[in-house]
């Protein structure tokens, strides 16, 4: 991270009070720079914002991205430098239950941030949150940038239609947009308990049963915060001086791993016997999934730094602590 680069840098940040989007606010601040968090939801209970006093060093503001009038308001007024952009119903169940209020936040809200920012004269990059979704299904693993976005499912259509939003924004009218497909995330402040990390430690801390929804068999790789938040840093500071307009990233630690080999790697972690059921009960999910992220090594020099035991190990700490506070 150039600190320099960042001191008094406006950034806003959508998404803020998100599990990412408290990562990056984080370490943003730490930097130097004067953050600008944008979230439908205020002073989430369960955050990393909590922690030190963050959330006096940074301006919150609850709002809805899909309004776009608010959100002109918004950016008229910070007149800010950098944009990350990661406000998004970010879980594949609860947007199969609500598809219109996910197209409404992911796919308008993408839209109105990045024409929003055409009139912008003060923004130099927009790091935006695409997903290893957005490439839908496809046979050939491990997945490519070059792979189509064809998602099938309510999410993942709107990570294809996002995505494809974006890179129509930089090529058409040069926006200065760079986009971002990661694999699974997970580490300390994930409060979406609903996610296989946090419940898969929370069962193994407290001794309660896992459910399971897949077949167990599902693969993925995981990838620790930190690293993403390295990528999405490396990306801002970069994007001009490599042109990365339009481009987009995987990032991904290239080591997949089935649910239950996760699971049982997890309670061991924790000392404990793993206990779970399967349900097999996982409609509208892709089955196989894991990204190449050669493309951000060599353009970008970047790879993840923590290996799975160690990233679980920081998570079940942080977990540990949170839930018998
Ligand atoms: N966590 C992962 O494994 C993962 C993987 C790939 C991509 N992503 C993408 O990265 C981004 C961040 O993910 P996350 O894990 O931090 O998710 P998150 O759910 O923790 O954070 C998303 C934040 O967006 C906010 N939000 C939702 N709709 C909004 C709206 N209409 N207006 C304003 N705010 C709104 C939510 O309140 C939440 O705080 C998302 O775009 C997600 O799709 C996440």
């Amino acid at each position: 991270m150039e600190k320099k680069f960042w001191k008094n840098k406006k950034v806003l940040m959508t998404g803020h009070e998100g599990f990412l989007g408290s990562w990056l606010s984080r370490t943003l601040v730490n930097a130097g720079a004067q953050v600008i968090g944008v979230d439908i939801v205020k002073n989430r209970k369960i955050s990393l914002l909590n922690e030190n006093g963050l959330r006096t060093r940074l301006t919150g503001i609850k709002a809805d991205i899909a309004d776009f009038k608010v959100m002109r308001k918004i950016i008229k007024k910070h007149n800010p430098h950098i944009v990350f952009h990661l406000a998004a119903e970010a879980i594949v169940s609860r947007a199969n239950k609500e598809p219109v209020r996910t197209f409404r936040s992911n796919i308008e809200g993408t839209w109105n941030i990045l024409e929003i920012s055409r009139e912008s004269r003060s923004i130099e990059a927009i790091v935006m949150a695409s997903s290893d979704k957005a490439y839908g299904s496809h046979k050939i693993l491990p997945y490519t940038e070059n792979a189509a976005l064809k998602g099938d499912h309510p999410y993942d259509v709107s990570k294809s239609c996002a995505d494809l939003i974006g890179y129509t924004y930089a090529h058409t009218y040069g926006v200065p947009v760079v986009t971002t497909r990661c694999g699974n995330i997970y580490g300390p402040g994930d409060y979406n308990f609903s996610r296989i990390v946090p419940d898969a430690i929370c069962c193994a801390l407290t001794g309660k049963k896992l459910i399971i929804r897949s077949d167990g068999k599902f693969t993925r790789d995981y990838v620790y915060v930190d690293d993403i938040v390295q990528g999405y840093i490396i990306l801002a500071e970069k994007l001009r001086a490599l042109n990365l307009h339009g481009q987009a990233f995987n990032l991904s630690d290239e080591n997949p791993i089935s649910v239950i080999k996760l699971v049982n790697k997890i309670y061991a972690l924790a000392g404990e016997k793993p206990k779970y059921t399967i349900l097999n009960k996982a409609r509208y999910e892709i089955k196989h999934q894991y990204l190449d992220s050669g493309k951000a090594r060599r353009v970008l020099k970047w790879k993840p730094e923590f290996s799975l035991t160690q990233g679980l190990k920081a998570a079940m700490e942080w977990y540990a602590k949170t839930i018998t506070a």
